[in-house]
């Protein structure tokens, strides 16, 4: 049975039970790569301080590299009774190089460790996360070369509503990623504020520089009140919001193709390899992947629930409870980043169905919005034009026909404004071509929102 760091106190060994209950290290030796990073700034700092000597420091610093190594390679063992990844590793460090390693705690605590641990760390998932939006918006826009010549009808309710360009669609999903890489971005500035040196709840009476040790870890600030940084977990709430909106724009993604691809849209077809296949039905070709990606949503989602219930009872500063904040971080990292790399794969890989979304492309009325808009152009006030069109789509439905195929005194009968121009502006193409505010779905707009991305990706 190992001596516990903090034993000195203690009559009597840990129960064993305690031991299993209390651990983390099942779940936080992930962090021992900035376990490392953070101890060996720590200790280049004791050592300008003059806390420690350049040798000491020297030796520190080599074992820890050491030891670093061995956990990399899966040469080190891990016992529940050291409890975490931070005294798995100061242990180890004090096995190897005795009193030098028991200095290397000196002017700081495992509440401040902790927490510096985990912003390298959710610093790493941000770059991590960011580069696989990027990488999704691209697969967005390289479609819109693809598809530039597809109209798509664009929904409301999930009922046809107006054309829009394909690549309008493509582009839509690129902005609401690039929203989540904005958040994430200002995530970071919290993110990035060191915690180092905090200690316990009180800061130290020793000479340690914090400044020095954030420069040496890339912080960009440090942080000021050393009982908030015992408590603060705000950063991995946001970073579990942040996951859990990315996961809500897959989903609704996911959602969207999982209809395309049923037999009643027959809007877009996905690579084999992107499909599986049912163990009773032969015929069947299932979207298994969006399904799960629709059904992984709910993880980063309840993380942040997680996160903010296991927070929102905590008195002022470090309590136990917040060990558990690194599974809820865990994953909703893991799970939003698995969803990522399929998506781009998946935005990739798919085909649209051209000749079947096309077949289809005058059914519903697209092009109603289309002729309301003629009308107010031709000096009718909009209401009165809303209802005159509704009218005609009525007159149309009772008819099984289109409002292209109704003939210019049927349509002078309903508003004498109308003239032969009309047929430019009927059907679901010329009703998107005619589409020319900023923004909108039409030709023009289109090409210059897609000019844009093309842009700010560096495509
Ligand atoms: N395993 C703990 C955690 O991950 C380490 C911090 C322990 N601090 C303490 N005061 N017991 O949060």
């Amino acid at each position: 049975m190992a001596a516990k760091a903090w034993g000195g106190r203690f009559q009597q060994q840990t129960d064993a039970r305690v031991e299993a209950f209390t651990e983390s290290i099942s779940f936080d030796s992930r962090l021992a790569a900035v376990d490392i990073r953070g101890s060996q700034a720590h200790a280049r700092m004791l050592a300008k301080v003059g806390l420690i000597t350049d040798d000491e420091c020297r030796q520190i610093v080599e074992t820890l590299t050491e030891i670093g190594g061995e956990i990399e390679q899966g040469n080190f063992e891990f016992r529940f009774e050291l409890e975490d990844i931070h005294m798995h590793i100061e242990s180890a460090l004090i096995e190897r190089i005795g009193d030098i390693g028991r200095k290397l705690h000196t002017g700081r605590s495992r509440n401040d460790q902790v927490s510096t641990d985990l912003k390298l760390y959710t610093r790493g998932a941000i770059e991590r996360v960011d580069s696989l939006l990027k990488d999704l918006q691209v697969a967005f826009v390289e479609r819109c070369d693809r598809d530039a010549d597809q109209v798509l009808p664009g929904f409301t309710h999930l009922q046809r509503a107006q054309p829009v360009k394909a690549a309008h669609y493509w582009l839509a999903y690129c902005e609401k990623f690039d929203r989540d890489r904005q958040r994430l971005a200002d995530c970071l500035t919290r993110v990035n504020v060191s915690p180092l040196g905090g200690a316990a709840l009180a800061g130290s009476s020793l000479p340690i520089d914090r400044h020095y040790t954030a420069e040496l870890l890339e912080f960009t600030d440090v942080a000021r009140n050393s009982l908030d940084i015992s408590s603060d977990r705000d950063y991995l709430a946001e970073f579990c919001f942040c996951m859990a909106l990315i996961a809500t724009h897959l989903s609704n993604w996911a959602e969207e193709w999982i209809a395309w691809f049923s037999t009643e849209f027959g809007f877009i077809k996905l690579p084999d390899a992107f499909t599986t296949g049912s163990s009773i039905m032969p015929q069947k070709r299932n979207p298994d992947v969006l399904e799960l990606i629709r059904g992984k949503s709910a993880r980063p989602i309840a993380d942040v629930q997680q996160t903010l219930v296991l927070l929102k009872g905590l008195p002022m500063a470090y309590n136990r409870d917040m060990q558990e904040d690194k599974l809820a971080m865990f994953d909703a990292y893991d799970t939003v980043a698995a969803c990522l790399e399929l998506a781009a794969a998946m935005v990739e890989g798919a085909e649209l169905q051209v000749e079947t979304i096309n077949a289809k492309l005058e059914d519903g009325f697209l092009d109603a919005t289309a002729l309301m808009e003629y009308l107010i152009k031709k000096g009718t006030p909009m209401r009165t034009g809303h209802g005159i069109v509704g009218k005609l789509v009525s007159l149309c439905e009772s008819r099984s026909i289109r409002l292209a195929d109704l003939t210019l005194e049927e349509l002078q009968q309903a508003c004498p404004e109308i003239e032969e121009d009309i047929y430019q502006v009927l059907g679901a193409r010329n009703a998107m071509a005619a589409l020319c505010s900023f923004g909108s779905g039409g030709e023009q707009p289109v090409q210059e929102q897609t000019a844009y991305w093309k842009e700010k990706l560096g495509l």
